[in-house]
């Protein structure tokens, strides 16, 4: 299917968007709650470390080979060399096994949102956030906010007005970035709170352990919407006068910015609500239990307020990206059959439908049920983080070092005599580093997931 290209108008055009993928619930929901599960301040340096190098890389990489070929990742791989195709196809692969789950926390979030408007967040605070765990165990309320969500996602991806949501996030981003520094500070501020800050930001090497890097490693490939494709798609739509270099520099303080507020947000609010032994055990559902109490002691409307802008600039932030998801996912079935766009919507809403379904339920109806000893949502998400996107990143890696070469993309980055400076950083990352590291965390991980060893 030959479709006209378009293209971000300029390097600050090209960033927000990719930005406006890249952060969403990964940073704001998912990122928290694995810094307090994961060590702290070990799990935040272990995070840093990756970003800075193996995200750098492969962030540079996926955005050169889009900007390279000029098409999203399936074709662009194969047009590199047609051996190599599946890669591209097992990137494609994962937002469809994450966007059926990313709605169901899109409802959850819209759940909350809904409560804080209403004025009940007191309901939500109460009990050290008790209301979550009912909340998420019953069988039909969840699912209606995530058919909503989903809904919502649909709809804007069916009319193409994602053009009218991202205007509007261009401004509820900056905004929740203001509006996360505020709580952060009101959170670091509250009594008690400081063991949490140090807990978040001193590493505690006795905490550190193999799941600490296999937690942050997954963490970075999905917040950076990295081993999925995206970028690729992303970079194909750049111009060949920006830089691909700062860039992604910027990207990376984006996003990791505003995980880093995030997990300060969030963190200290736990330690001075419920002590430090609380950490661990919240899991997935630490945000929705966590930042209701941190409204809540502002007193009654301001709580509710806060609460409600909180929760909408997050909503918006899980748009941006589900809308990107359900976007990438529509476009390979299209291009592979070349069906029309509304049937393609459809179909595609309705098989996220059928795929989320379970993750909504797993957490009440269906908890008995386990996979590998998850339930759905935890199981999708460890296959997409833990499996998949490891082996398309090192494939990817392997296929730059050894079968393009690096200098390939190296060209495309140093387009118009620009200067690549972290170019060695690069070769070594790509070429050797990242692949022996990948190697062995996946095999540590599947080896783990499927009961061999454990750590
Ligand atoms: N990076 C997003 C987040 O952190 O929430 C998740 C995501 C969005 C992944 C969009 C992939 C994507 F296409």
């Amino acid at each position: 299917m030959t479709q006209k290209r378009s293209s971000f108008t300029g390097k600050i055009g090209f960033v927000l968007a990719a930005a406006g993928s890249a952060v969403g619930l990964g940073n704001i929901w998912r990122f928290p709650y694995l810094a307090a599960q994961y060590g702290g301040g070990t799990f935040l340096i272990t995070y840093l470390i990756l970003a800075v190098t193996f995200g750098f890389a492969l962030m540079c990489a996926e955005i050169a080979i889009g900007r390279k070929t000029g098409k999203s990742a399936i074709h662009a791989f194969s047009d590199l060399n047609k051996k190599y195709k599946f890669i591209g196809w097992l990137a494609s692969i994962v937002p469809m096994i994450i966007l059926p789950y990313y709605s169901v926390i899109g409802g959850w979030v819209s759940k909350y949102l809904f409560l804080s408007v209403s004025g009940n967040i007191s309901t939500a605070a109460a009990n050290d956030g008790q209301y979550f765990s009912d909340f998420i165990a019953k069988p039909f309320e969840p699912l209606g906010w995530f058919l909503l969500f989903m809904g919502l996602t649909a709809v804007i991806v069916l009319f193409e007005v994602e053009k009218g949501i991202e205007k509007v996030s261009k401004i509820m981003m900056p905004v929740l970035v203001v509006l996360t520094i505020g709580i952060a500070i009101y959170s670091m501020t509250m009594p008690g709170a400081l063991g949490g800050v140090l807990y978040y930001i001193k590493p505690n090497f006795s905490n550190f352990s193999f799941m600490t890097v296999l937690a942050a490693l997954g963490q970075l490939f999905y917040s950076m919407s990295l081993a999925m494709g995206i970028m690729i798609t992303y970079g194909s739509y750049m111009k060949k006068e920006v830089s691909i270099e700062s860039s992604v520099h910027q990207i990376e303080i984006f996003d990791t910015g505003i995980a880093f507020l995030a997990g300060l947000m969030v963190i200290p609010a736990v330690f001075s609500f419920s002590g430090g032994e609380a950490l661990a055990d919240k899991g997935p559902g630490l945000m929705f239990m966590v930042l209701p109490q941190v409204f809540n002691s502002l007193g009654g409307v301001m709580g509710n307020v806060l609460g409600t802008v909180f929760f909408m600039l997050v909503l918006f932030a899980a748009l941006t990206s589900s809308i990107s998801l359900m976007e990438t996912v529509v476009s390979i079935f299209r291009d592979k059959f070349g069906w029309g766009r509304k049937v393609t919507c459809i179909g595609v809403f309705i098989g996220c439908l059928l795929l989320g379904i379970p993750s909504s339920l797993g957490h009440g109806p269906w908890a008995s049920v386990e996979i590998l000893g998850k339930n759905f949502l935890d199981f999708f998400d460890f296959i997409s983080n833990s499996v998949i996107m490891p082996i398309v990143a090192l494939l990817t890696c392997l296929f730059i070092g050894y079968v393009i070469k690096p200098k390939t993309l190296i060209d495309e980055i140093e387009l118009g005599g620009r200067k690549f400076k972290n170019k060695p950083l690069f070769v070594w990352m790509i070429k050797y580093i990242a692949p022996v590291f990948i190697v062995l965390i996946l095999a540590t991980s599947v080896l783990e997931g499927f009961g061999v060893i454990s750590i």
